[in-house]
């Protein structure tokens, strides 16, 4: 073995190399830590209040699935401290849409907001009959400041044309799970769930749908608080109770565009979850007619 430092250097520096370039292929895109760091307060502070684990949050939330567990009981709530507390009383304050979006994009608590380039709150108009929850913005949606703006909101919107329904005629309002582009499209953590999804509750409260569409795993995760895969979830209506809406809102878990696009032959189930979420619109919504 050499004992030259310039040597060793060298192929240290190669072996670094590759493997920056394995990340590169893999999709990252920032030079990030593992886990978020809230940049604006006292670490201690911080290490002081974790955030709870998404499945807790969800368990002792406003929200039940009812579906999944009619007899669960409830179990004792833990403490809720720190950036989800934060979180928590910052959207309850909101009593309007538009403030709640400015809350929202001033809570700082949240570190995938260091790294995106735009807050990516909403599109289509608030009080329309479905509300559609999808995931996160992607790097288009990143750019421009509005959710589904790329190669699957294109998608998207051709599967909602396909039963009558568009964000710009008002009939589907469109917001994520998380406003903000976790960097190079990864999945959210919990973490970063949990940290939202006050903000998303109140924001389905504010909006009052009579339908939820819930498009993929993660906002069927962070609002049902369930384990099992979207492919399990998809197609089936439950009861999603968000207070202090009186009545729980009927949701649909159904598959997220750009899995369709990977994956063309599940176009099927989706379509299937369309004709569900048509039918139950006409029987909630009559007026909302199909073209
Ligand atoms: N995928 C999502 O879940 N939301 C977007 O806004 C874009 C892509």
């Amino acid at each position: 073995m050499s004992s030259d430092p310039r040597e060793r250097g060298g192929r240290g520096e190669a072996e670094l190399l590759v493997a920056l370039a394995v990340q590169l292929a893999w999709g990252a895109d920032e030079a990030l830590e593992e886990t978020p760091r809230n940049r604006f307060g006292a670490p201690a502070e911080l290490a002081a209040s974790p955030v709870p684990p998404l499945s807790a949050v969800a368990r002792d939330s406003a929200l039940s699935f009812t579906a999944l567990s009619p007899q669960a009981p409830r179990l004792a709530a833990p403490p809720i401290a720190g950036p989800v507390a934060q979180a928590e009383r910052a959207a309850a304050s909101a009593d309007t849409l538009e403030a709640l979006r400015e809350l929202f994009a001033a809570f700082d608590g949240c570190a995938l907001r260091e790294t995106a380039t735009n807050f990516v709150f909403a599109d289509g108009v608030p009080g329309a009959p479905v509300m559609l929850v999808g995931e996160g913005p992607g790097a288009e949606e990143d750019r421009e400041g509005l959710p589904f703006v790329g190669p699957s909101g294109r998608l998207l919107d051709r599967m909602l044309a396909s039963i009558g329904l568009s964000r710009r005629e008002g009939t589907v309002y469109i917001t994520n799970v998380l406003p903000w582009r976790p960097p190079g499209n990864r999945s959210p953590t919990d973490t970063e769930i949990a940290l939202c999804l006050p903000f998303l509750k109140r924001h389905i409260a504010l909006a009052k749908p009579k339908l939820l569409v819930l498009a993929g795993g993660v906002p069927a995760r962070a609002l049902f608080g369930a384990r099992e895969g979207i492919t399990r979830l998809r197609g089936r209506w439950r009861m999603l109770e968000i207070l202090p809406l009186v009545e729980p809102v009927p949701t649909l878990a159904t598959l997220h565009p750009a899995y369709l696009l990977r994956n063309p032959g599940a176009k099927r189930e989706a379509w299937t979850d369309l004709l569900l979420l048509r039918r139950r619109l006409d029987e909630v919504s009559p007026q909302v007619r199909q073209n």
